[in-house]
């Protein structure tokens, strides 16, 4: 059942309200613990959706958020908090597809375990949730599914065969499913953050033999000169996710600081 009420919201535009654009709506995002998962989930809350989280432990999720134990390799574990969501908040109408781990290496370092397991998080994990939810999605006037990519879809990074090879799985996946599921009223869409300023970010650099230097090269990568924040993330998901965005779908919105389109010449000195 679907809440969303366009004529409430535009007598509220027209009274000088403020408007929280995603009242009514219902929201699931995964990896919602932490960095941009997180950051998405309080940005959905504060415009206006009922938001769960389902994490592998959401423990310490502020309020209003609701969290849900899962992990997205698991496939009972997420159709049991997938249901159990959309019981509790009365129907599901965007999914945030976030939860992913990263993975260093050239194509000759990794176990087979290790590329088993990166795949089944990045993107069975996706796949998973999202099979789970579209029963519900279907009910809904305004279903939305975001996906979380990355620059090293389309963009080859040093070290990161792995990483990479999954997120560009991500992308194929979204065009694929945006296409099944246009006449079921869903759209499917992804973004491609550039490196972000998160706890994942920050672990890789906690372990580079010199934090300082390698937090300076990833900021010199990016055109705009520092890493994204996952409020910036958080912002492109929340247009993807919400009615404003009722036309786009099958995209990737890139919130990289240019480092996938642009190609500046050395700054002078
Ligand atoms: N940080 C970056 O630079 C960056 C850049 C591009 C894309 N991304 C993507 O953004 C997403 C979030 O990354 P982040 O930087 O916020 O990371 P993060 O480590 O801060 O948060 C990831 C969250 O996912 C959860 N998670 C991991 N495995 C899970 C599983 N099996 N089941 C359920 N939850 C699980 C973790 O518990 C954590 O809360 C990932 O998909 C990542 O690939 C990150």
């Amino acid at each position: 059942m679907n809440r969303y009420d366009d004529r409430d919201r535009d007598a509220r535009v027209r009274d000088g309200a403020p408007v929280r654009e995603l009242s009514g709506l219902k929201a699931l995002v995964t990896g919602g613990a932490s960095g941009i998962g997180l950051a998405t989930a309080r940005l959905l809350a504060a415009r206006g959706a009922d938001v769960a989280v389902l994490d592998l432990d959401p423990s310490a999720v502020p309020e209003p958020l609701r969290g849900y134990r899962a992990d997205v390799t698991d496939d009972a574990m997420v159709r049991t908090a997938v249901d159990a969501v959309a019981s509790d908040l009365a129907g599901l109408d965007i999914v945030v597809n976030n939860a992913g781990i990263g993975a260093v290496g050239t194509v000759e370092e990794g176990t087979d375990d290790q590329w088993h397991r990166v795949f089944d998080v990045n993107v069975m994990g996706m796949v998973r949730t999202s099979r789970a939810a579209l029963p519900y999605l279907r009910a809904s006037a305004h279903a939305a599914l975001v996906h979380v990519c990355s620059i090293a879809a389309t963009a080859g990074l040093p070290q990161r065969a792995l990483y990479s090879a999954s997120k560009g799985a991500v992308q194929s996946l979204t065009l694929a499913m945006a296409a099944d599921h246009i006449r079921e009223g869903i759209r499917v869409n992804c973004v491609n953050p550039g490196t972000a300023d998160t706890p994942w970010v920050g672990r890789l650099l906690d372990q580079a033999a010199d934090p300082a230097a390698e937090r300076a090269a990833l900021q010199a990568r990016q055109p705009l000169g520092r890493l994204v924040s996952a409020g910036e993330v958080a912002a492109a998901i929340a247009y993807l996710a919400s009615p404003a965005a009722a036309s786009v779908t099958g995209t990737a919105l890139a919130v990289d600081g240019g480092m996938q389109g642009l190609r500046l010449r050395p700054a002078e000195r």
